[in-house]
């Protein structure tokens, strides 16, 4: 008995300098985002606002220094297990950032729930990530895809359109954007005549503006993002479809793409949890430390990165830094109320957030709020047991 004792004694009296200097290590952070096609401007805004939040903690979250570790995903599902294995398994990284694109980030939750790795996923709104793949170290500080695209069913069937053609890139977030606007615009009162889609990241939309000019709708919906948003919102105007049939959309459709987009932009309406104008004191702070140190505008993609940073920092603060103690690391998150430049908001159980969706219209270079379509949303996080 006296023996054990001493044993034991012993081993917490090793276990506690090993236990320090794990924390006082740098915490190894694995970005997996795209750098490179269509998403790149997403991948390098995520990034930049998780190194904001960063800067602003003096370059430590819970007392630890941060190692980052970069990756350029592609935005390419096939090489994703690839990436996120290496990562997990030569780099040592401590906790996963990504990604951008949902079959990306459908590959990083496959392993990060197999493996039980940290997962934050700052952009990518794939339902299942917080939905049957729902996990207790599987993190969102985006969106699910349902969300805008359900905000948006209700405000256009509320305009009273009845007849409406869906466009998007044949892969999960845009299949789940236009569904979601179709289970709400339906129970509306509206009708979707004709689902268009083209491989992801293909931006050859003739054919598809032909087929709509012809089947004369009375609205479209569409969910593109980045390089391809700004194309497709030229080609529309450049169709002579901007002035007949009104074109609504998820707000990525114009979210960090107004520069390029110019006039042909103007006065779209679309749906997202940010908006250039909110005129909050947090976000007004936010736009200005941002504005200083990229000299950029931020979007939505800077918010979910630096969002990504809070929530990742307040885990570790709870924990004192030490991920091995993971459920007051979990359940410091579960429990905060994220003070968001986009507004405050919680997560719910699956871990998505629970948001106001705006509804914003574009005026000059800026997606102004017009209103908010959807007060406090939650995902219905189909097939998450947790
Ligand atoms: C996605 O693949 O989930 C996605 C990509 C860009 C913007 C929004 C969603």
């Amino acid at each position: 008995m006296k023996t054990l004792h001493i044993t034991v004694l012993a081993a917490c009296a090793l276990a506690a300098p090993l236990a320090m200097a794990q924390t006082a290590a740098k915490l190894k952070v694995g970005l997996m985002l795209p750098y490179t096609g269509t998403y790149a401007a997403l991948g390098t805004a995520i990034e930049n606002g998780f190194r904001l939040h960063l800067a602003e903690q003096g370059g430590k979250l819970g007392g630890r220094e941060i190692e980052f570790i970069k990756v350029d995903d592609e935005s390419d599902p096939s090489k994703a297990t690839d990436n996120v294995n290496k990562l997990i398994k030569r780099d040592n990284v401590d906790v996963l950032v990504g990604s951008v694109h949902s079959g990306v980030a459908m590959a990083m939750a496959k392993v990060a729930k197999d493996t039980g790795t940290i997962l934050m996923v700052p952009n990518a709104g794939a339902d299942i990530v917080t939905g049957a793949m729902c996990a207790p170290n599987i993190f969102r500080s985006s969106f699910t895809n349902w969300q805008p695209g359900y905000a948006m069913g209700e405000v256009v069937a509320k305009k009273g359109h009845k007849k409406v053609v869906t466009i998007t890139w044949k892969y999960a977030a845009g299949d789940e954007s236009v569904n979601a606007f179709k289970e709400s615009f339906e129970k509306g009162g509206g009708k979707v005549v004709k689902a268009l889609n083209l491989p992801f990241p293909n931006v050859e939309f003739q054919a598809l503006l032909t087929e709509i000019a012809a089947t004369k709708p009375d609205a479209v919906y569409t969910f593109f993002a980045g390089g391809g948003a700004v194309k497709f919102v030229k080609d529309y105007a450049a169709a002579g479809l901007k002035k007949s049939i009104p074109l609504y959309g998820a707000g990525f459709l114009t979210d960090g793409t107004l520069e390029a987009q110019g006039a042909d932009a103007a006065d779209l309406l679309t749906t997202l949890h940010y908006a250039d104008s909110l005129s909050t004191a947090r976000d007004d702070a936010f736009r200005l430390a941002y504005a200083k140190t990229y000299r950029l505008q931020p979007d939505v993609y800077a918010v979910q990165g630096y969002d990504a940073a809070q929530m990742l920092g307040i885990g570790l603060a709870a924990v004192k830094g030490d991920l091995s103690k993971r459920a007051g690391f979990t359940s410091a998150i579960e429990k905060a109320k994220i003070n968001s430049p986009r507004g405050a908001f919680t997560l719910s159980k699956s871990h998505n957030p629970v948001q106001d969706i705006y509804l914003r219209q574009v005026v000059g270079k800026e997606n102004k709020v017009i209103g908010v379509a959807s007060k406090a949303l939650a995902d219905p996080a189909r097939g998450c047991k947790m």
